[in-house]
């Protein structure tokens, strides 16, 4: 079942969702050699705190912090450590919070320091494939013109989309109807309305397609070790066509 919000709802989605952008901004500017993904889980955690929402990800279905943190060949999910980033990596940033009872979800991928010219290409596909998914978020469309717009840019220049996870419908809970893959043809799926809210999430190989999931049950990895990459926002589609509601 496809819950609509109504243009109140959607309001409250962006205060929660407005959230998530300035702390991820926050954790952006925070990302240099030597930090730990744990420090970085920290100042999620307080900055959360300070605007009175709770992060969204801690307890869920037993995820033991605030924020995903994947490094490098890591795809999503990766869980805070005591290692410090070094210069040239890349990392993934997830976060989400729960505000006046509504989620907002979002995610960015950093270069730690300067990153080869090979890491900066990945990280700006996946962001442009994301803007292109925002795009095709309008009334009249289906819910595969995003997942298409998604493929096409990425494999275009030649990446891989991650198929085993997905994007998703997000409001009074982290994950609703309907699944949003990156991928797949034109013009199936339901139709989208006016009052859909996905969060919209690439993840990108630059390698193969194909992750594992370590034994600690939660780290999402590349099986061949190439780079990862994964950007994410709460868009809510409007009569006047997508709205980030994740954007500062
Ligand atoms: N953005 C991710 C998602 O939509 C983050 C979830 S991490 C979890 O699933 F711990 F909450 F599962
Ligand atoms: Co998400």
């Amino acid at each position: 079942m496809i819950l609509l919000k109504s243009p109140r709802e959607i309001e409250k989605m962006r205060s929660a969702s407005g959230i998530v952008a300035e702390i991820l901004a926050v954790l952006r500017e925070s990302v240099r050699p030597g930090v730990t993904t744990f420090e970085l889980d920290e100042i999620a955690e307080r900055e959360a705190a300070r605007r009175k929402a709770r992060p969204a990800f801690k307890g869920y279905s037993g995820y033991p912090y605030s924020l995903c943190c994947s490094p490098n060949s890591q795809v999503v999910h990766g869980m805070p450590t005591r290692k410090e980033l070094v210069e040239g990596d890349i990392v993934s940033l997830d976060f989400g919070v729960v505000y006046h009872g509504f989620y907002g979800d979002a995610a960015i991928t950093v270069p730690v320091g300067t990153v080869s010219e090979q890491a900066r290409r990945l990280i700006r596909v996946t962001e442009e494939s994301l803007d292109l998914a925002i795009a095709a978020a309008v009334p009249g469309g289906r819910l595969s013109d995003i997942s298409h717009a998604v493929q096409k840019h990425v494999e275009a220049n030649g990446y891989s989309v991650v198929r085993d996870f997905v994007g998703h419908g997000i409001g009074k809970r982290l994950h609703e109807s309907p699944q949003v893959p990156n991928f797949g043809e034109p013009g199936c799926g339901v139709r989208l309305r006016p009052g859909l809210v996905l969060a919209i999430e690439p993840m990108i190989n630059e390698k193969g397609c194909q992750v594992k999931v370590l034994d600690d049950g939660w780290t999402a990895v590349t099986c061949d070790g190439g780079l990862s990459a994964h950007c994410e926002h709460t868009v809510a589609i409007t009569d006047n066509g997508p709205d980030i509601l994740s954007r500062l």
